[in-house]
């Protein structure tokens, strides 16, 4: 399979999506045609011109954000057994956190599953960044943790900006989408 061109499109609200979609074009534009597009300059993209195409989203209360979009995107698609679709998620869980799987996968079909890859690159949260309505979610949720005396160290890592990025965590994702590259 000949490899040309990649896609990258992200929905970042604080950042962390950001920041992991330029180290993957970075890295990426080694060897591959890369181009990136945030959310909002979605309706330029045509997605059918490229070989492999990344959608990456911060989680959001479980949901991917930008998803559903990019699900009605994947459907219109017409079947190109050679294109590959991946999906990176970022979030507050660490890297080893349970569940990350399940996670990702509730924002899927069986028939969708089938058809991507999925990866999780460990985000953060960042108070400073975030609008009115995600810092009185996040201030629902800590009220929730400390009214059901869930484990106190989950109450104190959310209560606070934190940064869990790293470049190298890319590496799954970057090594995935060279391993199509032609030789
Ligand atoms: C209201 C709200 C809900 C969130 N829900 C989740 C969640 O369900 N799971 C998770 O791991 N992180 C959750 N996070 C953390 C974000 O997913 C994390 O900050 C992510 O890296 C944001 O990426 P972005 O800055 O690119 O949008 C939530 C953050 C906010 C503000």
């Amino acid at each position: 399979m000949a490899v040309n061109k990649v896609l990258i499109v992200y929905y970042s609200k604080t950042g962390f999506t950001k920041k992991y979609a330029e180290w993957i074009e970075e890295s990426l534009s080694e060897g591959l045609s890369c181009d990136v597009f945030s959310y909002s300059k979605r309706r330029k993209i045509q997605l059918s011109q490229y070989d492999i195409i990344l959608f990456g989203g911060g989680f959001h209360a479980g949901q991917i954000n930008g998803i559903k979009w990019f699900k009605t995107q994947m459907h219109k698609l017409s079947d190109n057994a050679n294109r590959r679709i991946a999906v990176f998620a970022t979030g507050a869980m660490p890297a080893e956190a349970p569940d990350i799987e399940k996670a990702l996968r509730q924002n899927f079909t069986e028939e969708e599953w089938a058809k991507i890859t999925a990866f999780y690159l460990p985000g953060g949260l960042c108070y400073e960044k975030m609008g009115v309505g995600d810092r009185l979610m996040m201030a629902a949720f800590r009220a929730l943790l400390k009214e059901k005396n869930v484990d106190s160290q989950m109450q104190q890592i959310v209560a606070h900006s934190f940064d869990l990025t790293s470049k190298e965590l890319i590496t799954p994702l970057v090594e995935w989408c060279v391993s199509f590259r032609s030789k």
